[in-house]
């Protein structure tokens, strides 16, 4: 039985765990980068259950100064209970702009799914970063004032 989970902003003491169950984190060392670089910007949360970080995401504005899901990230062993979602749920209280972008590769069909079940909507698509892996864009608006 789950124990109660924990939503909020990483420190910088959490960045360790992160990369410790984030497989990009060790083969990228710009991976490591954004996480030490987000955690100082206060951009990036985390999920904790019983002490143990065992997921991450991360908020910025630097999608046309629109809020931007850059990062989601659940531990292998924390995956299909909910947690990714919650986070997500977590960053759209948070986000401060009307409207919410992310975005996820072709290919990732487990991140489209749990957009779909968030009612995020498709917004076009990137072609020509990953090779022949379109990044799909989506969007949510939050609020009808346009700030
Ligand atoms: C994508 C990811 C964040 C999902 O996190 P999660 O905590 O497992 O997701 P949730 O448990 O909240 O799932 C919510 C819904 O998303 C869908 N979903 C999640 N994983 C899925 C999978 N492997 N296959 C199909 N649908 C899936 C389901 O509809 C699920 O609801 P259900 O379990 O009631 O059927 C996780 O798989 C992950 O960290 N993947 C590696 C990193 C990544 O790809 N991040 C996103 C890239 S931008």
């Amino acid at each position: 039985m789950r124990h109660s989970m924990e939503l909020r902003i990483a420190t910088i003491t959490d960045a360790a765990a992160i990369i410790a169950f984030d497989h990009v984190a060790a083969l990228e060392p710009a991976r490591v980068r954004l996480i030490h670089d987000q955690i100082k910007s206060s951009a990036c949360y985390v999920a904790v259950i019983d002490a143990n970080v065992v997921a991450y995401a991360v908020l910025n504005y630097k999608f046309y100064d629109n809020g931007w899901i850059e990062m989601l990230y659940v531990h292998p062993q924390f995956r299909r209970q909910g947690i990714g979602s919650a986070l997500i749920r977590h960053l759209i209280n948070e986000c401060r702009t009307p409207k919410l972008f992310t975005s996820t590769n072709q290919s990732n069909v487990p991140m489209q799914q749990l957009l779909a079940t968030l009612e995020f909507d498709r917004s076009g698509f990137i072609e020509n970063l990953d090779e022949s892996d379109p990044e799909l864009v989506y969007f949510k608006r939050l609020r009808d004032n346009a700030t």
